[in-house]
């Protein structure tokens, strides 16, 4: 199992679906907002799993947790009552005032419990409709009908036909989404921030413009908050910062702190569009998983990581802009909470990722001109001056 990196290398290029293209690094260690890689070299972790690190690694409640879970059972079947998955629906209800949950395993898997849930619903409710309005750009999974939903062509390039119903509109153009809708529209589908497309916030008119559509048009509202949810913008839920509540919110990545876990939420009436049988997953939420959750959700609200992830995405923001003032590459700073993005001047981030990796510090290059920066909720202060630094020191590397 602790192989060095060029045999790890090997095994994977020989064995591994050449699916990725990786970077020439494989992480064996963490604690907190640091990791170390197969050869003890220590870095920053700005990349935290991609989104799902939030309580930074080795936390111990998360440690407790999975410790404590194993003296149960680990997996039982949806055939029996599970008492943990039970609970973290009612925590989650009570979270985020939808009350009913399908568990499932990833972010893309609640995306496609939402399609169906919202096709049902506009089947039994809804006259037959079924079209969901995404944005262009957006981000939603990899199985066909999160593709479908997906509105970046290059994801979708091969996979044709997908599953029709899905109109894409340019993202914070309400005339435009308005254009859209039509009398088989059932449903409209967002991320409050778009993360892989490159970290777009929705404007604050646009999503309350979009949820006052929705109510003229008996439309719902699905938010994809796989990567802004529980905590990482500032608020729990990103939903919070526009005055707007979804009628289905789906929900991964965080959740459980890297053990697997995906929630789909809707409102009890749309719920209702779901009966026994009309949608299952094997997995969908264990005791094991469930139980997880409960410790991290416990930890992000007990400790209010949300109000810290304001405040230290505040402090972050604050330096990049700095940073850009003095550096001619950095075109933009945006995001929100710890959901930052760097726009650049070129084709500089996958330069300036692997510079500020040989210095120490990981972050993630989307294409090739925006650097994403994912730290967990707990990043100190001191960690952030420390990226900052080294940050500064990339870029002027990358662009010399
Ligand atoms: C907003 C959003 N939705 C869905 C997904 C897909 O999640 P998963 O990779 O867990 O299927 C992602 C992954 O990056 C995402 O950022």
């Amino acid at each position: 199992m602790n192989r060095d990196f060029a045999s790890i290398q090997a095994l994977t290029g020989r064995h591994v679906m050449q699916t990725y293209s990786r970077l020439p690094l494989a992480l064996v260690r963490g604690e907190g907002a640091r990791v170390w890689d197969t050869e003890g070299r220590q870095y920053l972790d700005f990349v935290g799993g991609l989104a799902v690190n939030s309580l930074g690694h080795g936390h111990p409640a998360v440690t407790a947790a999975i410790r404590e879970a194993a003296d149960y059972v680990l997996h039982t079947s949806n055939l029996y009552y599970i008492g943990p998955q039970a609970e973290l629906a009612a925590r989650l209800a009570e979270l985020s005032g939808l009350e009913r949950a399908f568990f499932c395993n990833s972010g893309a898997e609640a995306n496609e419990a939402a399609i169906k849930l919202a096709r049902r619903f506009g089947r039994r409710a809804g006259g037959g409709r079924y079209k969901i309005i995404c944005a262009a750009n957006s981000f939603h999974g990899r199985t066909l009908g999160t593709l479908a939903a997906t509105g970046q062509p290059k994801y979708r390039a091969g996979f044709e036909p997908l599953p029709e119903g899905f109109v894409h509109v340019p993202l914070n153009d309400l005339p435009a989404l308005a254009a859209a809708i039509d009398s088989e529209t059932v449903a409209v589908m967002l991320e409050p921030v778009q993360g892989e497309g490159g970290v777009h916030p929705c404007l604050p008119d646009y999503l309350k413009g979009v949820r006052e559509l929705c109510d003229r048009h008996g439309l719902l509202l699905i938010l994809d908050e796989v990567q802004t949810g529980l905590g990482r913008t500032g608020r729990l839920f990103a939903f919070e910062h526009y005055g707007v509540r979804p009628d289905i919110l789906t929900l991964a990545k965080a959740l459980a702190g890297g053990v697997p876990i995906g929630a789909m939420l809707a409102r009890e009436e749309v719920a209702a569009a779901f009966e026994p049988g009309a949608h299952a997953s094997t997995f969908g939420g264990n005791p094991f998983a469930c139980r997880v959750a409960l410790a991290v959700l416990d930890t992000i609200v007990g400790q209010d990581l949300p109000a810290k992830a304001k405040e230290a995405g505040d402090y972050l923001r604050r330096g990049l802009e700095r940073l850009a003032a003095r550096l001619d590459c950095v075109s933009e700073v945006r995001g929100m909470g710890l959901l930052v993005g760097l726009e650049l001047a070129g084709v500089l981030a996958p330069r300036v990722q692997a510079e500020a990796q040989s210095r120490g510090l990981l972050v993630n290059a989307i294409g090739q001109s925006v650097l994403r920066l994912l730290p967990p909720l707990i990043v100190g202060r001191d960690e952030l001056d420390e990226a900052l630094e080294i940050l500064e020191a990339a870029l002027a590397a990358a662009s010399n």
